[in-house]
């Protein structure tokens, strides 16, 4: 895969170099720059430039020292350096909607804080972030902030998002007649949130989403949804980055004061959530495909689970206390339980077939959890009580690393390696739809 995308990234790195050298220091620029010199020197053989680069800089060039022509090591490593460099260069405009597409629905506490916030968590980040421009014109990215979910219920509470396609439609039609930039990618550089089920067809039943489709108008641009599955489904045909559930960092912070990640674990395995006991037949599909029935039934009397059907807003204390939490599909594969487990430390127990998990490039996710097929349940005790005998131990420590932690959750200014960092970085593996890189490399 790297291999791949070598080639254009390397161009443009070069020209870049030409574009941004008066820009002034950031390392990662310094360093590139100080080998093109070398470079163009060396051909050009303006021996006084090189003579006070070279003493200014030999001490910490140690290693490469004199002007090598470019040879194996100088390319890759440049590569490598060079995808550090293009998220360091990557900005993203944001655009500035009225308030009736974001920030009104904020008036309900909940719209931040639920499970589907990234979308305003991602805003928020962005906005405050150092990757975000002012300037359209030196964007790689458009960031079109609508809030979806956050128009819950009066009856179930739940969000309704059948007005989504109407108002993401509605804020398309804003920008492209005031500015010029959706237009002329057709929206290919665009960067939407669709944080519910099923992602960008905008609906909870998986045969209504299908049904639906994604609308046209999304279908050219980049999508940041929590659904995912490793096999096609028409609801993530369109170009699109998984990311994780929202979960508070201030909730997660607060439950770890009291029980910290390496506490007491007096709880063997642990599920909290709807567990339905006789499951209705909705439209040819029965919630969870059955599986939490099915752990109900089996495991209610075994005393080494913990499994209770109701809601209890201190949940998170009983994640905390936990070895084992057990994250089973709902109507969808993922699972906010997911991204908690984690944060707090219990090693998730993923039983959800076919389910693509965020960020795989920054979370080694078979080293920290564990998986277990839909039609083995019934084995469920089985095989966490092997796990507790032989590798729990490397699984918790490999958990507990802050670094894995970090990644799945979102803060409202971005930090190095956390949720909205991750997106940003798989942004900057997709530069080759961004308009303006396109035209850099023609130049
Ligand atoms: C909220 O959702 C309901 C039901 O889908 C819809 O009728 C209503 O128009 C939505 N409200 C707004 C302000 O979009
Ligand atoms: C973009 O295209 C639409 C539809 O073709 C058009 O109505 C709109 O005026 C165009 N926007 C700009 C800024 O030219
Ligand atoms: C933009 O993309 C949509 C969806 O793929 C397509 O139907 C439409 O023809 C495209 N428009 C242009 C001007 O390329
Ligand atoms: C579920 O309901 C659908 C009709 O909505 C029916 O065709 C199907 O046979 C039912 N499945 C089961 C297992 O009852
Ligand atoms: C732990 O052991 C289980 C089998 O009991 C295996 O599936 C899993 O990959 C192992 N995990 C690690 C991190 O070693």
């Amino acid at each position: 895969m790297a291999e791949s995308k070598a080639f254009p990234r390397r161009r443009g790195f070069y020209v870049k170099m030409k574009l941004s050298h008066h820009k002034n220091g950031r390392a990662q620029e310094k360093s590139f720059f100080i080998r093109y010199y070398k470079w163009i020197l060396w051909v050009s053989l303006s021996i006084y430039f090189f003579t006070s680069y070279y003493i200014s800089h030999s001490h910490s060039h140690k290693s490469h020292g004199t002007a090598a022509p470019m040879t194996k090591t100088h390319v890759s490593r440049a590569l490598v350096e060079s995808s550090n460099g293009e998220l360091k260069e990557m900005r993203v405009f944001v655009y500035d909607l009225p308030p009736k597409y974001n920030v009104e629905w904020l008036s309900n506490e909940r719209c931040s804080n639920h499970l589907f916030a990234s979308e305003v968590a991602i805003h928020r980040a962005l906005l405050n972030s150092d990757y975000r421009t002012f300037d359209p014109l030196e964007a790689d990215f458009f960031f079109v902030p609508v809030y979806v979910s956050c128009n819950f219920s009066t009856i179930n509470g739940f969000p309704a998002i059948g007005h989504a396609r109407s108002l993401i439609a509605s804020a398309i039609a804003l920008i492209s007649s005031h500015y010029p930039f959706w237009n002329r990618t057709n929206g290919s550089d665009h960067v939407f949130v669709a944080s519910h089920d099923f992602a960008s067809c905008f609906h909870t039943m998986e045969d209504v989403a299908i049904a639906d489709g994604i609308p046209l108008f999304l279908k050219n641009s980049i999508i940041l949804q929590t659904f995912g599955v490793n096999y096609k489904h028409p609801c993530q045909d369109v170009e699109h980055i998984v990311i994780p559930p929202y979960i508070s960092p201030d909730s997660v912070h607060d439950t770890l004061k009291k029980s910290p990640v390496t506490g007491r674990r007096d709880i063997f395995a642990f599920f909290r959530g709807k567990m339905e006991v006789n499951p209705k037949n909705v439209s040819g599909r029965f919630y969870s495909k059955k599986v939490r029935t099915m752990i109900w039934r089996k495991f209610i009397t075994d005393r080494r689970f913990y499994l209770q059907r109701h809601r209890f807003a201190g949940y998170q204390s009983e994640i905390v206390r936990s070895i084992f939490c057990l994250c089973p599909l709902g109507w969808a594969p993922w699972s906010p339980r997911l991204v908690e487990s984690i944060a707090l430390g219990c090693v998730p127990v993923i039983i959800a077939d076919g389910i693509r998990l965020p960020f795989p490039s920054a979370v080694n996710w078979p080293e920290i959890s564990i998986t277990v097929a839909e039609k083995d349940i019934g084995k469920l005790g089985t095989i966490l009580e092997h796990v507790a005998a032989s590798n729990l131990t490397t699984i918790q420590k490999n958990l507990w690393d802050p670094r894995n932690r970090r990644a799945l959750l979102f803060h409202n200014q971005v930090q190095e390696g956390d949720a909205t960092w991750q997106v940003l970085r798989a942004l900057s593996e997709k530069l080759d739809r961004s308009y303006r890189r396109s035209r850099i490399s023609e130049q």
